[in-house]
C-alpha cells in the first residue's frame, strides 16, 4: 500500500523577503524530505503560503507607508518567487488572505465554540496612554515572566520561546514610543487548553521518535497549560464567526490561531483546483496517512501545542466532549520537525540592522543548489549554526566542485572521448565490486536518514560515496588505461563502473540538488524530467464558500501560486543500470567553483563587515 504523507511547511510572514535563515528552518529540509518520500513511492502533499496576518504585517505596512493590504501582496509575490527559485516543490503554495482560508478558518472555530472550547472572559488589553490606539502584542515589550529574559514581546518570548500575554510582562513598554502602556478591560475569546491537556499529553507522550530538543520543549509546555486569546483588538485578520461579534471590525481572530489551520485550507484548495474537492481527505482523513511539520524552534509551541489542541477540540476529544463537525476527525500532527536558528556570522540575521542575506540576491549569483547544499551538509539541524562566507565557499569548492562536480565531469569526458558512448565493462574485479557495492548499500542508509528527518547524516554518506568513486578513480588510472590499446578492456569496465557509482550518487543526491541532479541525468545521456521544478501559477480566488463578518478577501482576486506536476517525473530511490551503447556527449562543467576571494570579503550585496 502506498503512504501518504503530508508534509507541512511553516509559513512565512509576508512582511519582507526571505532571507537564508527563514530557509534554512522550513524550507530546504521539508523540500529534501518531500523529494524523498515522492521518490520512494509516498503520495505526498506538500503545503503551504504567505502568513499574512497579525502584527509583523501591521508593523512594515507602518514602516513603509502602505495598507496592510498593499504589503501582503507585495510580500506574497516576492516570497513565492524566492521559494520558487530555491526549487522548493510545493503542490501548493497559497496565502491566509483567500475567501478559503477564511471560511475554513470560521469553521474550525465554529466547532470549537460549539464544542465547548472557546472561552468568552473580559481580559487586560494594552492601549496607548497618548493615542488612546490599542497596542498590538509584538509593539509591547518587556521582562520574561516565566525566563527573566528582558527584551520578551507581548506575545512570545524568544529566550524561552513561550507565549505570553501583554499582561504577564514585567515593566511592559511600548516599542513604538517608549510610553508604559495603559491596560483596558476587552472582551476576548479563549481556547480552553487546560481541558483538552489530557488529550494533547495523551498525543504527545506517544511521540517518540521525535527530535529530542523538539520532544522536551513540547513535553515542558504542557506543565502550564492556561486558557490563551484567540481573539485580538485589531481590524486586519479573519473575522470572529460569531452573533454580535462577526461585524465588529475591530476585533479579529489571532493569527496564529489561522495560520496553522493554513495546512488544512491549502489542502482543500489544492483538492478544488485538482478537480477533485474530495482529494485532501487521503491526507487528513485516513488514520494512516502521516503528517510531518517543518519549521524553525520558534514555532513549535503553536504546532505541538495550539494546532492540535484545536484538532482535538474540533473532534470533541476534549475532556468537554462535543461533536464532529464537518471536517470530522482530522488527524494531528505525526512529526513536528523543528530546526534551530541560523546566525550569520555570530548575530542573529537582521533586515534592520543590514545583517542580512536575501534569498533572491543568493539566488541571482549562486544558483540554488549551492545554498541547498550548504543548509543540508552544515544548517542549523540539531543547533544554532553560524552562516559564514568562508564555509560557503569552501564546502562549494571542496565538495560539491572539486567532489561531485569532478567525478561527474572527468568520469563523462573520458567516457565520451574513448567510446563515444557508455562502454560496455568486461568481467569486474574486486576494486569494482567494492565501490559498485558501497553505491548500492548507500541507498538504505542515506534513506533510513532522510525518513527521520536526518539529513546531514544523509548527504554525508552520500558524499561519502561521491569521495569514495574520486578515490577509485585515482587509484585504476584510466587515463593511463587510454593509452594503451592493450587495456582497451579495462579502461571500458573502469569507465562503466564510475558511470554507474555517477548515476547512483545522482539518485543519492537528487532530494538535495534537483537541479544539478536533472543536469547529471542528460550529462548521462538520458531523456526527460528526472526531478522536476516547481510552476508559478497565476490564479484567481474563485472556490465558492460562505463566509460571515467585515473585511473579508473580495472575490475573484488573482494571486500567484506554487505548484508543480511532480509525478511526471522520473526521480525513483533506486539504482538505475547505466546502459552500454547510450550516447555520451562532452560534459559542460556542472558545478561553477567561487572565487576564493569571496571568502574574505563577501559578495558586494552582503559584504563580510
Ligand atoms: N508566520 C510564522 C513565522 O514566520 C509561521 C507560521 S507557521 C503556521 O514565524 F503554520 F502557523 F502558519
Ligand atoms: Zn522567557
Amino acid at each position: 500500500m502506498t503512504q501518504s504523507v503530508l508534509v507541512s511547511v511553516a509559513w512565512p510572514y509576508a512582511n519582507g523577503p526571505r532571507h537564508i535563515g527563514h530557509v534554512a528552518g522550513f524550507g530546504v529540509p521539508s523540500d529534501v524530505f518531500a523529494r524523498y518520500q515522492r521518490m520512494i513511492g509516498s503520495e505526498v502533499l506538500m503545503i503551504s503560503g504567505t502568513d499574512e496576518h497579525g502584527t509583523p504585517l501591521l508593523v512594515q505596512a507602518d514602516k513603509e507607508g502602505v495598507t496592510v493590504k498593499e504589503l501582503a501582496d507585495r510580500y506574497n509575490r516576492q516570497i513565492v518567487e524566492d521559494l520558487a527559485g530555491l526549487g522548493l516543490s510545493y503542490d501548493l503554495f497559497t496565502r491566509t488572505t483567500t475567501r478559503n482560508h477564511y471560511a475554513v478558518v470560521q469553521e474550525l472555530f465554529t466547532g470549537l465554540y460549539e464544542n465547548g472550547y472557546m472561552i468568552r472572559e473580559t481580559t487586560m488589553g494594552a492601549v496607548s496612554p497618548s493615542t488612546g490606539r490599542t497596542l498590538p502584542d509584538r509593539y509591547i515589550e518587556g521582562t520574561c515572566p516565566i525566563c527573566g529574559a528582558d527584551g520578551a514581546r507581548g506575545d512570545q518570548c524568544d529566550n524561552c520561546g513561550n507565549q505570553l500575554d501583554p499582561a504577564d510582562l514585567i515593566n511592559p513598554v511600548s516599542k513604538v514610543n517608549g510610553e508604559t502602556p495603559k491596560f483596558v478591560e476587552t472582551e476576548h475569546f479563549l481556547l480552553d487548553l487546560p481541558s483538552l491537556a489530557g488529550a494533547l499529553g495523551e498525543w504527545l507522550r506517544g511521540r517518540e521518535d521525535w527530535r529530542p530538543n523538539v520532544l522536551k520543549f513540547s513535553l515542558n509546555l504542557l506543565e502550564d497549560l492556561r486558557p490563551r486569546a484567540m481573539t485580538r483588538d485589531i481590524d486586519w485578520g479573519v473575522p470572529i464567526p460569531v452573533d454580535g461579534w462577526a461585524d465588529n471590525n475591530a476585533k479579529k481572530l489571532y493569527v496564529w490561531f489561522d495560520a496553522v489551520i493554513g495546512y488544512l485550507s491549502a489542502s482543500i484548495e489544492w483538492a478544488w483546483r485538482s478537480g477533485n474537492p474530495d482529494a485532501w481527505k487521503q491526507w487528513w482523513q485516513d488514520p494512516e496517512a502521516a503528517g510531518f511539520y517543518f519549521m524553525g524552534k520558534d514555532n513549535i509551541t503553536f504546532h505541538s501545542q495550539i494546532w492540535p489542541a484545536e484538532l482535538i477540540g474540533y473532534a470533541g476529544k476534549g475532556s468537554k466532549g462535543g461533536e464532529l463537525h464537518k471536517y470530522g476527525e482530522i488527524n494531528l500532527p505525526t512529526e513536528v520537525v523543528s530546526s534551530e536558528f541560523l546566525t550569520m556570522s555570530g548575530s542573529k540575521f537582521s533586515s534592520s540592522k543590514g545583517v542580512v542575506i536575501y534569498v533572491k540576491d543568493f539566488l541571482a549569483e549562486f544558483g540554488p543548489d549551492p545554498l541547498r547544499y550548504f543548509i543540508a551538509v552544515a544548517g542549523p539541524e540539531n543547533t544554532d549554526t553560524d552562516f559564514t562566507w568562508d564555509e560557503f565557499v569552501r564546502r562549494v569548492n571542496n565538495e560539491l566542485a572539486n567532489g561531485w562536480g569532478n567525478l561527474v565531469n572527468r568520469t563523462v569526458s573520458m567516457a565520451h572521448k574513448n567510446f563515444g558512448a557508455v562502454p560496455a565493462p568486461a568481467e569486474l574485479t574486486d576494486s569494482d565490486l567494492r565501490i559498485l557495492d558501497l553505491a548500492a548499500t548507500t541507498f538504505d542508509i542515506v534513506g533510513d536518514n532522510l525518513a527521520q528527518s536526518k539529513f546531514k547524516n544523509g548527504i554525508t554518506a552520500a558524499m561519502h560515496v561521491v569521495g569514495e568513486a574520486n578515490a577509485y578513480i585515482a587509484e585504476q588510472e584510466p587515463w593511463k588505461l587510454a593509452k594503451d590499446e592493450s587495456q582497451r578492456e579495462r579502461l571500458a569496465t573502469v569507465l562503466w563502473t564510475a558511470l554507474q557509482v555517477v548515476s547512483d550518487c545522482n539518485v543519492l543526491l537528487t532530494p538535495y540538488l534537483p537541479h544539478i541532479a536533472q543536469r547529471v541525468h542528460e550529462t548521462l545521456g538520458r531523456d526527460g524530467v528526472w526531478a522536476a521544478k516547481p510552476e508559478i501559477h497565476e490564479v484567481a480566488d474563485d472556490m465558492p464558500v460562505e463566509l460571515v463578518g467585515v473585511g473579508l478577501p473580495e472575490e475573484g482576486q488573482t494571486y500567484p501560486v506554487i505548484t508543480g506536476n511532480y509525478s511526471a517525473q522520473q526521480a525513483v530511490w533506486k539504482r538505475i543500470d547505466v546502459v552500454p551503447g547510450t550516447p555520451l556527449a562532452k560534459p559542460a562543467p556542472l558545478i561553477q567553483k567561487l572565487d576564493p576571494e569571496l571568502a574574505e570579503t563577501g559578495p558586494e550585496w552582503a559584504p563580510v563587515q
